[in-house]
């Protein structure tokens, strides 16, 4: 066996480098947001090993402190943190020229990570979670200590594995390589489900990774502000009429949440020109939207929300209310009072729904968190009566013609689990999906990821606003607003950005492009890297994007020959974003719709003008697209088979995509059924 002492002598990047004497706890900011206590469920023998598991960090001669402290943190907030460990003060990503670092790109990541935990970013920075409710960075303070370290070691003949938020080691790779590659929450087969992966995360061998939380490349809410903007532009065009050229001037959207993601709703209906009352119970998150500019308005009573809208609807005037309170409670006035709501969605963290993520009706946020904390055997069933009512006044809602969307939050999944299987097609389970369209199904998946459209974006690592701007401009420059009415809206976007202040965190930027129109984007940006007008630039997307992720609920919700059960695809774009050279490689279980329920990736790729990294734009970008509308395409859908017809004739030579052929729909039910009839009349 060995000696702890060989062990130590055996590494050269470890925790106790960056410490003589173990540091005093940090306190603890007052108005910082706190995740509720994850549950606690391990028994004796799992907990003793969740301690020997987080002490692998520790040098021994701090075991004896750090033990029982660990233990404290275990039983009061259901994971081991390292509270004593986190950095004292504020973290921000600071422009990259601050941080040390043997390559570009080790430097980058510092700062896409330190942005991710940002007070004004992060949902519950001291418990390194980003957004989304349990997404995190990595687990625990040690890790992210460790991380950095590594990525100041790391050079570009080497990759750094990031395993569920701890990093495994260095490994000698190719400057072509990627220099990280990171999985998040990944299980085998029959222990994907959220118990198994629960007792992982207490333990401290898995981490939640969301999307972009654990991959690093969260930009704040701005990131999900054009995707909503995108989508109830385009479900008002699409379910109530609006022409294509039209926006939402005149029109009431509901929904719930301002926290990370869904805190963007206020301002995207603002940028559509609509109105928008979104209800929040968490009145902490009401002021953050507030003091950015994301909501105009707060009220408590519904029925002022509901007369403020009505008047900006009559002038054709753009507002977001924020009614602090319930959405049940708001839904349920508006089914009472006979409210005409054109677009109704939801966004509370549904994907968590007993974890914290769903207040259930009649109970306060504050009386919410204590009833977590103190593991109340009945606020399960709470939560379950609670989705059951809000489903009703949905449905009486959508009856009377409001166009209901979930919002993939799991909203529909969750319901489902709370005993309504009315809410299934089948009226059993979700196989065949819901009785309520998921927006990817009805409206992002047919209208965007089918041509490649995606959450294309960037960061310009100098923290100067300068090169945002310049890079606005010349992105801009590089599309065609005549060309579809996608191109026009992504032109406004653009056109619009900085004057509709967005950045909240590093001078970011978000931008819905297809597979050609990110490839020159990517080209041009890295040339003016190259001449020295901006400064070095991180570039990314979201794994919510055409190729990144198979969620049967959500991304992959419009796919319709079976295969939405199936994960190829995402581990394709994973493996193949890897081989092509990306900076960093991300594959994640869960994001947005809880584990098991998903398989997500995304990529980042440094901008350093060299033509190194022109060609993996050239080889990685198109693929990292394309391989998403070929899978659409390959399952049937129809603009994806547009797309891809025309990327096979622009493309000769180069690539090349396999196309369906289409059976005659009435030959195969005509021979089917008689078929049936046959072995039916046989059997009997
Ligand atoms: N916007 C998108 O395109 C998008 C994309 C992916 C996932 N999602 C999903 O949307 C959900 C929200 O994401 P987030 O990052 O904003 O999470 P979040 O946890 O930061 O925000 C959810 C908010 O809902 C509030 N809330 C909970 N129950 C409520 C209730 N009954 N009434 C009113 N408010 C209530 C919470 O207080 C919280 O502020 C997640 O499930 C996420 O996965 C959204």
């Amino acid at each position: 066996m060995h000696s702890n002492k060989e062990i130590s002598k055996a590494m050269t990047i470890k925790l106790e480098d960056l410490y003589d004497d173990l540091p005093e706890m940090p306190p603890f900011a007052e108005g910082i947001r706190r995740a509720p206590a994850r549950r606690f469920t391990l028994d004796r023998q799992d907990t003793e090993l969740a301690l020997k598991n987080a002490l692998r960090y520790i040098p021994p001669k701090w075991h004896q402190q750090l033990a029982p402290e660990f233990l404290d943190e275990l039983l009061s907030r259901g994971r081991i943190y390292g509270y004593r460990f986190r950095p004292p003060g504020h973290i921000k990503g600071r422009p990259v020229d601050e941080y040390r670092g043997s390559c570009i790109e080790g430097r980058a990541f510092q700062v896409m990570i330190d942005n991710n935990l940002d007070f004004d970013v992060a949902l519950y920075p001291y418990e390194l979670v980003t957004y989304g409710e349990t997404g995190q960075v990595c687990q625990n303070w040690m890790q992210y200590h460790l991380i950095k370290k590594y990525l100041q070691a790391l050079n570009q003949e080497q990759t750094l594995v990031m395993d569920s938020g701890h990093p495994l080691g260095l490994f000698t790779s190719s400057p072509h390589a990627p220099r990280v590659i990171i999985t998040n929450g990944l299980m085998v087969g029959c222990f994907d489900d959220p118990q198994n992966w629960n007792r992982a995360a207490a333990l401290g061998v898995s981490n939640y990774g969301q999307m972009t939380a654990g991959g690093w490349m969260y930009i704040g809410p701005q990131g999900i502000v054009h995707g909503t903007y995108s989508t109830i532009l385009n479900a008002g065009r699409d379910k109530l009429g609006i022409a294509a050229d039209q926006n939402l001037s005149g029109r009431l959207f509901v929904s719930s949440g301002l926290g990370g993601m869904s805190g963007a709703q206020g301002k995207a209906v603002e940028i559509a020109n609509g109105v928008g009352i979104i209800a929040e119970v968490d009145y902490s998150r009401i002021e953050t939207r507030l003091k950015q500019g994301w909501v105009n308005r707060v009220t408590e009573e519904p029925a002022e929300a509901f007369t403020v809208a009505a008047e900006c609807q009559q002038q054709k005037k753009s507002i977001a209310i924020a009614f602090y309170g319930n959405i049940v409670d708001l839904l349920e006035y508006a089914v009472n009072h006979k409210i005409k709501i054109d677009l109704l969605s939801d966004q509370t963290s549904c994907h968590a729904v007993y974890e914290g993520g769903y207040c259930p009706q009649g109970v306060s946020f504050e009386e919410r968190t204590e009833l977590l904390r103190s593991g109340h055997a009945g606020f399960r069933e709470m939560v379950d009566a609670s989705l059951r009512r809000h489903y009703e006044l949905v449905k009486t809602l959508a009856d009377r013609g409001t166009y209901f969307f979930d919002y993939g939050n799991s909203f529909l999944k969750a319901v489902f689990d709370a005993g309504v299987s009315e809410i299934c097609k089948n009226g059993k389970n979700p196989i065949d999906g819901f009785v309520f369209q998921s927006y990817v199904e009805d409206i992002m998946g047919p209208i965007l990821f089918d041509y490649g459209y995606g959450p294309f974006r960037w960061v310009c690592l100098s923290g100067k606003d300068e090169d945002l701007a310049k890079t606005d401009r010349a992105a801009m420059e590089c599309i065609d607003p005549e060309r579809r009415f996608q191109d026009r809206d992504n032109y406004v976007w653009i056109r619009d950005a900085q004057k509709n202040k967005l950045v909240v965190g590093t001078k970011a930027r978000i931008l819905y492009q297809d597979a050609m129109g990110r490839m020159t984007i990517a080209l041009k940006f890295n040339a003016m890297v190259r001449k020295g007008e901006i400064g070095p630039v991180m570039l990314g997307r979201d794994h919510h994007d055409t190729g990144g992720t198979d969620s049967p609920f959500r991304e992959t919700a419009n796919i319709k020959d079976g295969s939405n059960i199936t994960a190829d695809m995402a581990v394709h774009c994973y493996a193949g974003n890897a081989a092509r050279g990306m900076s960093l490689v991300a594959l994640h279980n869960g994001g947005g719709v809880g584990i098991g329920n998903a398989i997500n990736g995304g990529f980042g790729l440094v901008l350093d003008g060299s033509e190194r990294v022109d060609a993996v734009i050239r080889r990685a970008i198109l693929w990292d697209v394309m391989g998403g509308v070929a899978r659409r395409a390959w399952a049937r859908n129809e603009n994806s088979i547009d797309t891809s017809i025309q990327y096979n004739q622009m493309r000769k030579g180069a690539d090349h995509i396999t196309i369906p052929y289409k059976a005659d729909d009435k030959m195969i039910e005509k021979l089917v059924t008689e078929k049936f009839k046959d072995k039916k009349s046989k059997s009997t």
